[in-house]
């Protein structure tokens, strides 16, 4: 999430890169390079010291671009805008029934118990998994869409007046984050529908739905409140930002800006809740009307956030868990793949100015035959922090009690403290500080991963590092690590550019991509990304329009071969949104996208800045799901 007005671009980490002095020498010759603006095709390709080139398809050879399909100009008004031949059908909006019973959607009368019945607000990741469990089916398949966050502005038809109407508006947003699961299912006439009644919808929110924490710090007396002396059992799960699917068909869905939904004043936890803005950078009223988000009554609470929790939509009584080996951060996505030893890595982005890349390896190996037998891998193994070297190497730093700087002597007693501060203890292990890492995407050709770094205006010169080069960092970058060995399992590897961000015609932006990119093409502030069966990379934006001035976007790239680095612009979101949760179905003839908070930063309910999709005069505009496909049924981008 960004707008101009949101605080999540604050700086929490108290430190720059320990590591900034040995490498000044190597970031200036990279500033030389990068200063020069935009460059030749042989000196991007040659950009780095790695052999970075898998051998390219037939269709990566040609002299056009691979991609079939007329770029969207940049721009900015009320509507979406797809490709000549696409056609983008609105899915699932913010309101519409899912459980059975659920009334329609009337903002004038919505109460906590109508929006628990009904598709949350601002969908962010969407995840399809096929149905039958264990097929590729492209046709049918539950769609797992997450719930970020509120805007009470445009939610709201009137400011709440009194105390009753102030609870009913809380709770209401409390049902209205989460997640959803909806089973679909694709028509004869190409369009989706959501199937009526299926067994599989469910939605999981705040209000009352019920987690379950596992792992280092489930039971700890840091977890304890009063409403849950166990430790282990929490009403909420807040901030779901992206996230990622198992080899065994459960999602991850990831705590971001949970910090947000609490009020209130503590002196319970100094350090580490200043580290997660907890107590300072409150956006919502929920502490007036529950304990549980008021500091001064339950000050341990925020320790129950900013955890991966694994859902499993194929199992409408499943209870969701909080596994929290996987440490506790502003987790944007957590995505996996398969070690060569059967290990499972889950790869995780924390997103906020200067903190950092996690990966978790687990102990046990994936069981392709016995789904069951996986049900816990995510409960033990190790956490590891990322540290960028300016040689273009990588270390995969462990963040283990006992280990380095984790002890006592630095307030660590148990894993469970490491986890529960994780921020801290990657900054003691010496990770390096990013731009915002938001999503983290594995290609299915190379196994590649890229991390998607969305901006960072507030490095200074003095603070930049070999893979955050630039000093107020408006345009964001995407970094490619190459495991060793090609094994996620390696504590070491190899890391290079993919782009940065920003308008290579202009000196000054520093921007790197294929000098073939389009006037249109260039993109900034690169947030979620998919891959396609091609292995094309699939971006979405957040925040151009206050770097560049257009809206959010989707933008194809090239990862490999002549065509690395080149991007093209083919979604275009109305004013105030930001695209969110590209989804291909396993034949890449549907893309699932979420277009986040449309006319945010509205000044009243009653002016919109846009009312996509409905565009009618009595409905706010609504937070939705589109299904894109092309009209002849073909391959999304050709
Ligand atoms: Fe929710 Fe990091 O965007
Ligand atoms: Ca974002
Ligand atoms: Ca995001």
């Amino acid at each position: 999430m960004t707008s101009p007005r949101d605080p999540d671009d604050i700086r929490r980490n108290p430190t720059s890169a320990p590591h900034f002095r040995e490498v000044a020498a190597t970031m200036l010759s990279r500033r030389a390079v990068l200063a020069a603006g935009a460059m030749t095709p042989l000196a991007f390709l040659a950009g780095g010291a790695l052999a970075r080139n898998t051998a390219p398809d037939a269709g990566m050879l040609a002299d056009t671009p691979p991609f079939g399909f007329a770029e969207i100009p940049h721009g900015m008004d009320a509507d979406l805008h797809v490709p000549e031949g696409y056609q983008a059908q609105v899915l699932l909006r913010w309101g519409d029934p899912l459980l059975p019973g659920a009334p329609a959607f009337d903002p004038k009368t919505q109460t906590g118990e109508t929006q628990r019945q009904q598709f949350g607000y601002n969908c962010d990741f969407t995840a399809f998994l096929p149905l039958p469990l264990g097929s590729d089916n492209p046709g049918r398949g539950l769609l797992c869409v997450n719930h970020e966050f509120i805007d009470p502005v445009l939610m709201h038809p009137v400011p709440a007046a009194t105390p009753a109407a102030r609870r009913t508006q809380a709770e209401i947003e409390m049902a209205a984050v989460g997640h959803s699961v909806v089973e679909i299912r694709r028509t004869a006439a190409g369009s989706w529908q959501l199937v009526p009644d299926s067994r599989y919808h469910r939605r999981f929110e705040a209000l009352s739905t019920v987690y379950r924490l596992s792992g280092p710090a489930a039971g700890h007396s840091r977890m304890r409140t009063q409403a849950d002396p166990s430790g282990t059992l929490v009403r909420g799960m807040l901030g779901n930002c992206a996230g990622g699917v198992t080899p065994w068909g459960t999602v991850l869905t990831c705590e971001e800006n949970f910090n947000f939904f609490f009020s209130g004043k503590t002196d319970a936890e100094p350090v580490n809740h200043q580290r997660f803005g907890v107590g300072t950078d409150s956006r919502y009223a929920w502490g007036a009307v529950d304990a549980r988000f008021d500091l001064a009554q339950e000050p341990l609470e925020p320790n129950r956030y900013g955890w991966v929790v694994e859902i499993d939509p194929y199992d409408p009584d499943s209870v969701p868990v909080k596994r929290t080996a996987l440490g506790r951060a502003k987790h944007e996505c957590a995505n996996t793949a398969l070690c060569r030893d059967g290990r499972v890595a889950v790869y995780s982005g924390d997103d906020q100015y200067f903190e950092f890349v996690y990966k978790f390896v687990t102990e046990g190996r994936y069981d392709p035959r016995d789904r069951r037998a996986n049900r816990d891998l995510l409960d033990a193994g190790i956490l590891y922090v990322a540290r960028f070297n300016a040689d273009q190497t990588l270390d995969w730093l462990p963040l283990v009690f006992g280990v380095g700087p984790l002890t006592p002597a630095n307030g660590f007693y148990s894993q469970a403290d490491v986890v529960i501060e994780a921020r801290r203890a990657g900054t003691l292990v010496g990770a390096t500080p990013m731009d915002r890492p938001e999503d983290l995407e594995i290609s299915p050709r190379t196994g590649r991963v890229y991390v998607i770094l969305t901006k960072n205006d507030r490095r200074t010169a003095a603070g930049i590092n070999p893979a955050n080069p630039r000093a107020d960092n408006r345009f964001g970058q995407i970094v490619e690590i190459i495991p060793d060995g090609d094994d996620h399992a390696a504590v070491r590897g190899k890391w290079d550019f993919l782009l940065l961000g920003g308008d290579p015609r202009q000196a000054g932006d520093k921007a790197q991509s294929h000098p073939q990119t389009s006037a249109n093409g260039w993109l900034a502030c690169p947030d979620n990304g998919a891959f396609d069966n091609k292995g094309r990379l699939w971006v979405t934006t957040d925040g151009a329009a206050e770097a560049a001035g257009f809206a959010d976007a989707l933008y194809a790239c090239i990862t490999d071969g002549p065509w690395r680095g080149y991007s093209r612009q083919f979604c275009r979101m109305p004013v105030g949104a930001e695209a969110t949760g590209p989804c291909f179905t396993p034949d890449d003839r549907t893309l699932f996208l979420s277009v986040q908070h449309p006319g945010q930063d509205s000044d009243t309910y009653a002016v919109p800045k846009t009312r996509w999709p409905d565009f009618q005069p009595d409905l706010p505009p609504r937070p939705s799901v589109v299904a894109i496909v092309k009209k002849d049924g073909g391959v999304i981008g050709g």
